[in-house]
């Protein structure tokens, strides 16, 4: 059981009834308005926190949503109310303070309690050690409180903080359920990689990209690279196949990028692959031309129909894909072909496949592509954490729930 995994406890390993259980969740959401939305990590967080209330276990869970300041900070008692729509439970403003604490002693077998946004504690997001977050103030009141501590916030697994570090560093701990299936498919996407793997790269987010890029080229654990949106524009010109108007040649942010996309090409030029022809707007319509017709500074907002059908020839082939960032600018009807042709080839593939990105985990919701139909794919629910361990970076989260032997 759990071959794969065999470093980490799960819930599987704990006799968790009547047992109080402190749940990480990420629940952290998107906010418009003042208004959460609904988000899938709250979906997913909802089952096993589920699975452990049928257990009969006494769940209190600590989350946080935004960040100090900004207008995403939020306490979590609409998340209460999103979360009730798939699991019963408690909500409490307060975190450590002695309601808090009262409550968490008074729950019954099976019940559920939230509490409030672990970010309104200073002590929460300090840069500590797990030592030291585990003599936080926060972490010495209600560690005493619970028997086991469960993580299934990997996309938080990259913070050192408190209610990630702190509290596995003095309570029996072990992973839920949704992060053993994030680990499991990074590991399948990283480290026992079936090849040909191919990395399906576009977005705007060229930096984060670059890393991802020039770390696979260099473990040589990449077959190929397809680039696509933003970026696939980006190594048309970092291969001459575009030239720089003057005024990008002023913008300095610009040429870096152009600088380093060449420094890339040539750690692997052989196995990066551009689009050959792109969409364009022209009256208001989506209009394809080949990348030899572009005026310059004709902007491009998705790729074209060969290079779609090249792409998924290629993912076709492989054995593993990763897919981060979508192919152009998919809100818009007229230019979400390309995007929706290369997340239909995935569907249609027997490949294992990781899609990761917060654009293109939107890009499935607005093109109307269910998890379903993508039998072999694992959609992460990560951005930063994501990107971390694809990096191969070691995760303080992750880190601290390894097994003590
Ligand atoms: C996320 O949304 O990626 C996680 O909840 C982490 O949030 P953070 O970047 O504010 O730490």
């Amino acid at each position: 059981m759990n071959e794969e995994l065999k470093e980490f406890m799960t819930i599987d390993d704990f006799d968790v009834e009547g047992k109080t259980v402190f749940f990480r969740a990420d629940i952290n959401s998107v906010v418009v308005d003042g208004e959460v939305q609904m988000k899938e990590r709250i979906e997913e967080n909802a089952k096993t926190i589920r699975e452990l209330s049928d257990k009969k276990a006494k769940v209190v869970i600590l989350a946080h949503q935004g960040r100090v300041g900004r207008a995403d900070f939020l306490p979590l008692e609409q998340h209460a109310e999103l979360l009730k729509r798939f699991v019963d439970l408690r909500y409490i403003d307060d975190i450590m303070g002695p309601a808090a604490r009262d409550a968490i002693r008074k729950l019954m077998d099976g019940e559920v309690l939230l509490l409030d946004n672990v970010r309104l504690l200073a002590e929460e997001t300090l840069q500590r050690t797990p030592a030291e977050h585990a003599r936080s103030i926060f972490v010495q009141r209600l560690a005493p409180l619970g028997d086991i501590y469960i993580n299934d916030a990997f996309s938080v697994a990259h913070r050192s903080h408190a209610s990630v570090v702190g509290f596995p560093a003095v309570m029996d701990a072990g992973i839920g359920r949704l992060m053993e299936r994030e680990l499991r498919a990074l590991r399948r996407a990283v480290h026992s990689i079936r090849r040909p793997c191919i990395y399906v790269l576009g977005g705007v987010k060229s930096e984060e990209v670059f890393d991802i890029m020039e770390h696979t080229l260099k473990r040589g654990k990449v077959t190929e690279i397809l680039t696509a949106g933003a970026l696939g524009t980006l190594f048309l010109y970092a291969r001459g196949a575009i030239e720089p108007s003057e005024e990008e040649k002023r913008d300095r942010e610009f040429m870096a990028k152009l600088d380093r996309a060449k420094r890339i090409l040539e750690l692997g030029d052989d196995k990066i692959k551009c689009p050959v022809d792109v969409a364009v707007e022209e009256g208001g319509k989506r209009k394809e031309i080949s990348i030899e017709s572009l005026k310059p500074r004709q902007k491009i907002y998705d790729i074209g129909e060969k290079t779609a059908k090249e792409y998924t020839e290629e993912i076709k082939k492989a054995s593993t894909v990763i897919m981060k960032g979508p192919a152009g600018w998919y809100e818009h009807e007229a230019f979400r072909k390309g995007t929706e042709e290369l997340l239909r080839a995935l569907s249609s593939s027997d490949a294992f496949s990781l899609i990761g990105g917060g654009h293109t985990s939107a890009a499935l919701s607005t093109i109307g592509i269910n998890k379903n139909e993508l039998p072999h794919a694992h959609v992460s629910l990560a951005g930063g954490a994501f990107l971390q361990y694809l990096l191969e970076k070691n995760l303080p989260g992750i880190e601290v729930l390894k097994k003590r032997h």
